[in-house]
């Protein structure tokens, strides 16, 4: 019987972190079935990767793309920037959201929280089952390994109010956790930044947090704080893990704002502490300088209160508008003043589906424009697209975004937020930077570190068994990729541009990327 396919003639970077090897790889019904000098084996393609790496589907261990399926077509350069640059799985539901389990009390409030992110589309579900189910027929690029959100539990539970849980509220914020679990999500992930997942106290989190005692499934967080309070939050994270007793992934790990560059030394060596005391902490990274999230993310804690139409009644209150300004610029103990680590000059519009012509307009120069005070711009163009905004946020140094990509416990994961408009380059071409301008370019690490980091490194830590490596059994998940010219081509202005020297892509065994053109197979699954 031939193989579905043969890729032969390149140089293999397996995922292990071994130097890279010369081999061919034969793909039948999805899996890799024999790697080798395969001569003669007959095949219904053939792929010559001559000059070219061959190494694993990479799995981004980061992502917004929960209902990136169900975009519309129109939008097919979001919806495939993900697999363009070599991405075949992607770890979802990350900082809390995820698009299940809409179900208890306030089970609507998930779509409230869901639609800030997805922009006028807030599907959601009452649990992984009947995501998995809707998904399954939208046709996926990649595969998709979710997590359960804290902040969407935490908004079916008690909606967006800004208290802590009663005993049967946390008990059934719990039993949502485990039925996720028990259904296969990858990991539990909070986002301690947003409402409601910000109204939560640490205790509240270990105790949800036992859900994932004895899965091997880790803790994923969106911090607490990413300026002043990065090291506090740091150690919140591994007490929580060790009062759970569960592993700690920290995600998209920073130092943000002027006062805390170079602060990821002081962080990873917390980190590297507590691995050196047994416990299994990691953290994710992308290669840029710059964050993404909601605009509405940079408001006070109590101006979020209660959800989003409350919000938008604040914003519309002239004494809310002065109490807002004000914590911009005192703070508040125990908050992360994000408007003050960016400065309204390193604040830029990125998707903003009612308004496009703000996309990639700062905030200072939209402000004098319209000769309007920034803080009272802002209030009025979230009030007016009621939070459907996303924005970019300049705050990072190089410094600290090397030294966590370097680091032996970070994995590569791009934060991606897929939405239309003038979204994050990040998002399709963060695996791309770090194979070009890192590891070719500038030395930072050498490529089979590099591709460990996408590969083999994610899968053990969302225990994702057959994937991330390539060997005999396990699944086709592959790229083909040019060593010696790969980079990211993605920018601020044009976000969405197609990388350079990304050969081939296979998911799942089908080729889904051929000679660098898309070819509109849409092979992934949901995993878990
Ligand atoms: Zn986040
Ligand atoms: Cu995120």
């Amino acid at each position: 019987m031939p193989l579905d396919v043969l890729i032969r003639g390149g140089l293999l970077v397996d995922g292990t972190g071994s130097p890279a090897r010369r081999a061919n790889v034969g793909i039948r019904d999805g899996r890799i079935e024999a790697i080798g000098e395969l001569g003669g084996a007959a095949a219904t393609e053939t792929i010559d990767a001559t000059g070219h790496v061959v190494a694993p589907g990479f799995i981004d261990t980061h992502t917004h793309g929960d209902v990136a399926m169900f975009l519309p077509e129109a939008h097919l350069d979001v919806k495939t920037a993900e697999l363009r640059q070599g991405v075949t799985t992607e770890v979802t539901g990350n900082c809390g959201f995820s698009p299940f389990p809409a179900d208890g009390p306030h089970a609507d409030q998930v779509a409230a929280l869901m639609g800030t992110l997805v922009a006028g589309s807030p599907h959601t579900w009452p649990d992984l089952a009947a995501y998995r189910a809707a998904v399954s027929g939208a046709g996926m690029f990649t595969n998709v390994a979710p997590l359960v959100g804290h902040g969407s539990i935490r908004a079916a539970v008690l909606g967006f109010a800004d208290r802590a849980p009663t005993a049967d509220e946390l008990r059934a914020m719990t039993r949502l956790a485990e039925a996720a679990l028990a259904q296969g999500a990858v990991g539990f992930s909070t986002g301690l930044v947003y409402a409601p997942g910000l109204y939560s106290r640490t205790d509240e989190l270990v105790a949800i947090a036992r859900a994932l005692a004895g899965t091997g499934r880790p803790y994923v967080t969106h911090m607490r704080g990413e300026t002043d309070m990065v090291a506090d939050s740091v150690r919140e994270a591994i007490s929580i893990g060790r009062g759970a007793g569960v592993p700690v992934h920290i995600s998209h790990h920073k130092a943000s704002g002027r006062d805390n560059w170079g602060r990821t030394a002081e962080t990873l060596a917390l980190i590297d502490a507590a691995r050196a005391d047994g416990l299994d902490v990691t953290v994710d990274v992308y290669p840029y300088t710059a964050g993404s999230t909601l605009l509405h993310s940079i408001l006070p804690p109590w101006a979020l209160a209660d959800g989003i139409g409350a919000m938008v009644a604040r914003l519309r209150d002239p004494a809310a508008r002065q109490r807002m300004k004000r914590d911009f610029a005192a703070g508040i103990p125990g908050w992360q003043n994000q408007q003050r680590a960016a400065g309204w000059d390193g604040i830029v519009i990125a998707g903003c589906a009612g308004r496009p012509e703000l996309e990639g307009k700062r905030i200072d120069a939209l402000a004098a424009a319209a000769h309007a005070d920034p803080a009272e711009l802002v209030f009025d163009l979230i009030a007016e697209q009621e939070g459907h905004v996303t924005m970019i946020a300049h705050t990072m140094r190089d410094d600290d975004v090397d030294r966590v990509v370097a680091h032996p416990a970070s994995m590569i994961g791009s934060d991606a937020i897929p939405l239309p408009g003038k979204p994050h380059p990040r998002l399709a071409g963060t695996f791309v930077r770090i194979l070009g301008r890192d590891v070719r370019e500038r030395g930072l690490l050498d490529l089979p570190t590099a591709v460990r980091k996408m590969t083999a490194l994610p899968a053990e830590r969302f225990g994702l068994r057959d994937r991330g490596l390539l060997a005999t059994g396990m699944v086709a998940d592959v790229v083909v990729f040019d060593p010696a010219t790969v980079l990211d081509r993605a920018t601020y202005d044009e976000p969405l541009l197609t990388p350079i020297g990304i050969r081939a892509v296979l998911v799942n065994g089908r080729v889904a990327v051929h000679d660098g053109e898309v070819t509109r197979v849409r092979a992934g699954n949901m995993l878990g």
